[in-house]
């Protein structure tokens, strides 16, 4: 007799014995790449993000809104991550079942893979009780299974949210908003990987040693944009955007296709524009304030 495979179960049927939990999708304003040699970000972590359902099952993961169908033990990177996560947080992964809820974009600069490790610890927390630094700690050592040498600023402001300084050393550090940003976002067609982005700017500093120095400026740069950002004045911060998109120009993490979309962006009336993310594909935000509809188009 052919085998009969079982009906798989619609995990979206929630249960009282569903768990839940969030990660915020997050748009670094200022200082990607530096932040991986120490230097300090400015990072936002948005309304926007994915959520997870967990329930007692076989191991099944899906994603439905990135077509993402896998089982923990199959090899696949996002199971190897949900296996990590769970084994730091005490758990056996193929005896829980994960359904994802996702706004964003995968792959796209905007930080999903920790997004969707932060929603999956709170999920896994909220059965087990562990503390959010473990769930950082967990989501943090998941990231390694798609960027290698993860700094922690995007597991950070996913688990997080709102705006905040980050550095290696010190972490997390909420930095309160006088006004509203009005933030524009722009997704390009080119998905990337961030370990390569990530490992072709080392190569790049060992090759040519005066590239650290485009480093320090970044960190620079993102101070400068925190004291803008504390004084309420949008269009220094709006010139920071500007210098930092030129400094990773140079460090080789731009791409066409996000230079054109930062002048687009420029030319409708932005105040400042810059890739967000790794680069070489992903996303550009735009700081439009009033501009924001015609920066959109
Ligand atoms: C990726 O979102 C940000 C990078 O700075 C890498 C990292 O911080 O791990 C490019």
């Amino acid at each position: 007799m052919p085998a009969v495979s079982p009906t798989p179960p619609d995990l979206r049927v929630p249960s009282s014995d569903t768990s839940t939990g969030f990660g915020h999708a997050k748009l670094i304003l200022l200082g990607e790449h530096a932040v991986v040699y120490g230097q300090p970000a400015l990072a936002a972590g948005i309304a926007a993000g994915v959520r997870c359902h967990v329930n007692p099952g076989q191991g099944n993961i899906r994603a439905p809104a990135w077509q993402m169908d896998v089982q923990v033990g199959d090899g696949a990177m996002v199971s190897q991550a949900v296996e990590r996560l769970c084994e730091r947080l005490g758990v056996p992964a193929k005896e829980l079942d994960f359904w994802l809820e996702a706004e964003i974009p995968a792959r796209a600069g905007l930080g999903s893979s920790a997004a969707m490790a932060v929603a999956i610890g709170q999920a896994v927390a909220a059965r087990t009780g562990a503390l959010p630094a473990d769930v950082l700690a967990a989501a943090t050592a998941a990231e390694t299974v798609f960027h290698a040498t993860p700094s922690g600023i995007d597991t950070a402001a996913a688990l997080r949210g709102g705006v905040g300084r980050f550095d290696r050393a010190t972490g997390w550090q909420p930095l309160p908003l006088h006004q509203p940003l009005d933030l524009c976002v722009g997704v390009s067609k080119q998905v990337r990987q961030t370990s390569d982005l990530v490992t072709g700017v080392a190569r790049l500093c060992e090759r040519v040693p005066v590239a650290r120095r485009l480093i320090e400026t970044l960190g620079q740069v993102a101070c400068a944009g925190m004291e803008a950002l504390a004084s309420g004045d949008v269009e220094a911060l709006a010139q920071e955007f500007n210098l930092a998109h030129g400094l990773l120009c140079g460090l080789g993490v731009s791409t066409r296709e996000l230079d054109e979309l930062v002048r687009a962006a420029r030319t409708a009336g932005a105040l400042g524009a810059k890739l967000t993310g790794a680069g070489g594909g992903g996303a550009v935000i735009a700081l439009a304030q009033d501009r924001g509809e015609d920066v959109l188009k």
